[in-house]
C-alpha cells in the first residue's frame, strides 16, 4: 500500500493528497515549520495521519536544533522545544489526535531533556513508532468493527476515515477491509463531502486502488439512498469524541446521523481511543475548525461562486452521542450509555 507519511533519512516523507486522485505526489520535509504547513493546508489530513505528522514535526524540529550551540542550555532547549510544539498544534484545532501526539512527545521531552541526543533519537523512535502502532489498532478497530456487517450489506460513508486519514487501513474503511478479509461481500457509497470532497478524491481513489467496490453519491443524495433501504449501515470517523460520546467528524456527518436514525439503520463511529478526549466534556465544548471561504466558491482555480459571496465554511459538525448506534474502537465495541462505557475503558486503561 502507498505510504501516506513515512519518517526517512531524517525527513519526512508525505503523500500530497490536495493532488489526488489526479496526480500521486510524494513531498519531502525538510523542517518542522514546513511539516506544519502541509497539515495546515491539507497535504496530509485526517486525525490519526495528522497526530503522526505532528509527533514526526515536532522530531524533526528538535533535530534541526543539532547544530546550535546553545542546545546543551537547558532553558534554551526548554523555550526552542515550546516553539516547534506550539508551531504544529497551531495547525488544525478539531482534531484531538494533534494534541494527543504532542503531548506524548512532551513526555518523551521532560524523559531526556538533559541529554539533547539521546532526546532527539527517542523523539524520532516515538513518533515512527506511534505510526506503526496507528496502523496496528486500525486492524483491531477494523477486526472489532466488522462483526457489525453481515455479508451482501452496502455501508455508507462520509469524508475518509481511510488508508489516507491514518497510518494506512483506516477506521471506517478499516471495518470494510476487515469483513472482507473475513470474506464477507461488501459495498461502499462513499459521499463526495462538499465542500473539500475527500469522499470523491480520496474514499473512492483509495477503495479503487485495492478494487473494493466503491458508488460515489453526491451529498444530497444521501437521504434518498437510505430511503431506498440501499444501506444498511453508515460508518464514518471521528476527529474528537467527547466524555459524553458526541462526535465531532467531517461536516454533513450530522446530517448523516440524523438520516440514519429516521430510517433505522445503524450509525457507527469507526475510532481509535486516542480520539476519546475525556478532557472535553460534550460536543459544545469542541473547537470547530472554520475554512477558507474560497473552498466553498471555488473548486480548485475553479470560481463556483462570486469570490466576494459571504460564505460560512465550518469543517467539522458534531452528532450527538444520542444518534450514535455504537463507537468502534481497537479495545471493544462502546454502546449506550456512551458516557459510563467510555469512562470504564478509560478507568480500566489508567490502571
Ligand atoms: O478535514 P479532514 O480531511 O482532516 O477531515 C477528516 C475527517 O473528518 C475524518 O473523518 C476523521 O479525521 C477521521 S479519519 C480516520
Amino acid at each position: 500500500m502507498y505510504p501516506v507519511i513515512e519518517w526517512k533519512d531524517g525527513q519526512v516523507i508525505m503523500l500530497d493528497q490536495r493532488l489526488l486522485p489526479v496526480e500521486e505526489k510524494y513531498i519531502v520535509h525538510h523542517t518542522h515549520l514546513d511539516v506544519a504547513k502541509s497539515i495546515k493546508h491539507m497535504v496530509i489530513r485526517g486525525a490519526p495521519a495528522i497526530g503522526i505528522a505532528a509527533a514526526m514535526g515536532i522530531a524533526l524540529g528538535v533535530a534541526e536544533l543539532q547544530d546550535n550551540p546553545e542546545i546543551k542550555n537547558l532553558a534554551v532547549l526548554a523555550t526552542k522545544f515550546k516553539d516547534i510544539v506550539s508551531t504544529l498544534t497551531a495547525t488544525r484545532p478539531t482534531a484531538v489526535n494533534l494534541f494527543w501526539a504532542a503531548a506524548r512527545m512532551e513526555k518523551i521531552y521532560q524523559l531526556f531533556k538533559n541529554d539533547y541526543f539521546t532526546l532527539r533519537s527517542e523523539l524520532i523512535k516515538a513518533a515512527v513508532q506511534m505510526d506503526q502502532e496507528d496502523f496496528a489498532i486500525n486492524q483491531r478497530i477494523g477486526r472489532n468493527g466488522q462483526k457489525l456487517l453481515k455479508t451482501g450489506d452496502t455501508v455508507l460513508t462520509h469524508c475518509n476515515a481511510g488508508a489516507l486519514a491514518t497510518a494506512g487501513y483506516g477506521t471506517a474503511l478499516g471495518v470494510v477491509r476487515a469483513a472482507l478479509e473475513a470474506g464477507k461481500k461488501i459495498k461502499v457509497i462513499a459521499g463526495e463531502t462538499r465542500p473539500y470532497l475527500q469522499g470523491a478524491r480520496l474514499t473512492v481513489w483509495e477503495l479503487q486502488q485495492e478494487a473494493i467496490p466503491v458508488t460515489l453519491i453526491t451529498d444530497n443524495m444521501a437521504g434518498l439512498v437510505l430511503k431506498k433501504d440501499m444501506v444498511q449501515a453508515v460508518i464514518v470517523g471521528a476527529d474528537r469524541i467527547a466524555a459524553n460520546g458526541d462526535t465531532a467528524n467531517k461536516i454533513g456527518t450530522y446530517a448523516l446521523a440524523i438520516l440514519a436514525n429516521y430510517h433505522e439503520i445503524p450509525f457507527y463511529v469507526a475510532a481509535p481511543l486516542s480520539t476519546i478526549d475525556t478532557g472535553t466534556v460534550n460536543g459544545e465544548h469542541i473547537p470547530i475548525e472554520e475554512r477558507d471561504p474560497a473552498e466553498v466558491t471555488h473548486f480548485r482555480d475553479q470560481m463556483t461562486a462570486r469570490p466576494e459571496t459571504k460564505v460560512y465554511n465550518p469543517a467539522f459538525d458534531v452528532t450527538p452521542a444520542s444518534l450514535i448506534t455504537a463507537i468502534i474502537t481497537e479495545e471493544k465495541i462502546l454502546t449506550p450509555d456512551f458516557g459510563c462505557a467510555i469512562a470504564a475503558l478509560k478507568g480500566l486503561k489508567q490502571k
